[in-house]
């Protein structure tokens, strides 16, 4: 693994344990918290015949693990129908980020997934250390698999897509650090969330602050439970119009500190500050960005 801005490269394919230790060991101690217990495992369908059926007595569901297979998903699909073969609990199939992913996912829940997750880390990516002249990653061509912030934008998409034609829950998970950022992910159309680079970066407490947080969002914005957020951006996509015109941002002097972020990534030049902060609708391309620059929302697009 190797920390890069973003995020995470891993070369990790498969658990550092043997499965014995999780049989006789892991799944015991994670069971007593008293939550339930999803197992990942994978890869081949044979493989997960046998591993399902030994894991079934700790599990509450599985959760099947899947790689990079082009456009041929015939064995996800095989897995899948495997695991079904062998175990009585839910089985959730996770995805890596496709491009046809509805596709996928329409394919997934007619075979009987009852859950899709998504997203895997995605690549393959190259992370060389300057200093060295090498890739970091240990791995045959040296390329690693990117996870955390930098593909959350990725997996709000997957999300997005799925969501929109299958009915099964989906798990959103892809940079996920925040309760803004799991409740992003719902609003995608997630039902859960997972959070695994975060995690690695700062503990295993961020768990239960990413709770507490998405529990604060909800309150601070009058949502009354996670259903108002679930699938919000799919309910709301209708109120959008396609547009090819461009909006002059507008100004909340009051919220404004004069900070200048929106100014310096102005490419257009139209941002000045002197006591207040001015946009020339002449110069204004409507790009947009300067809105998203401003931690203190004191821009905004016109309605
Ligand atoms: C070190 C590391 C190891 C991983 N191993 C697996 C794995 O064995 N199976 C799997 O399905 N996903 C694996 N993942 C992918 C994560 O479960 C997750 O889908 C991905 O990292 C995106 O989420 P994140 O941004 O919260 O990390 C791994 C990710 C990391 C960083």
């Amino acid at each position: 693994m190797a920390a890069v801005r973003g995020g995470l490269l891993n070369t990790e394919l498969w658990s550092e344990l043997p499965k014995e230790q999780w049989l006789d060991c892991e799944y015991e101690q994670a069971r007593e918290t008293g939550l339930p217990l999803i197992i990942g495992l994978g890869y081949t369908a044979a493989q997960i015949s046998i591993l399902a059926r030994l894991v079934r007595p700790f599990a509450d569901a599985l959760e099947l693990s899947t790689h990079y297979v082009g456009n041929d998903i015939s064995p996800i699909l095989d897995g899948l129908k495997a695991a079904k073969d062998a175990v009585d609990v839910p089985v959730f199939v996770k995805l890596t980020p496709h491009n046809n992913i509805q596709e996928i996912a329409l394919a997934l829940e007619q075979a009987g997934a009852d859950g899709l997750v998504m997203i895997n880390s995605f690549g393959p990516c190259l992370g060389i250390d300057a200093e060295t002249g090498l890739p970091y990653m240990g791995s045959k061509e040296g390329y690693g698999w990117l996870s955390g912030p930098a593909i959350k934008p990725l997996a709000l998409r997957c999300v997005y897509d799925a969501a929109r034609v299958v009915r099964v829950p989906i798990f959103g998970v892809g940079g996920v650090a925040n309760g803004r950022d799991a409740a992003e992910m719902m609003m995608a159309g997630a039902s859960a969330v997972q959070v695994c680079t975060a995690a690695i970066l700062q503990g295993p407490k961020i768990y239960g602050k990413i709770v507490r947080e998405l529990n604060e969002f909800l309150d601070n914005h009058g949502y009354a439970s996670l259903e108002d957020v679930r699938g919000l951006a799919i309910r709301r996509s209708s109120e959008r119009t396609f547009r090819t015109y461009a909006k002059v941002p507008v100004v909340e002097q009051d919220q404004c500190n004069l900070c200048g972020a929106c100014e310096t990534s102005c490419a257009y030049g139209a941002v000045s500050r002197t006591h207040k902060l001015e946009i020339d609708a002449g110069k204004c391309f409507g790009c947009g960005l300067c809105v998203t620059r401003c931690q203190r929302r004191a821009l905004r697009l016109p309605s």
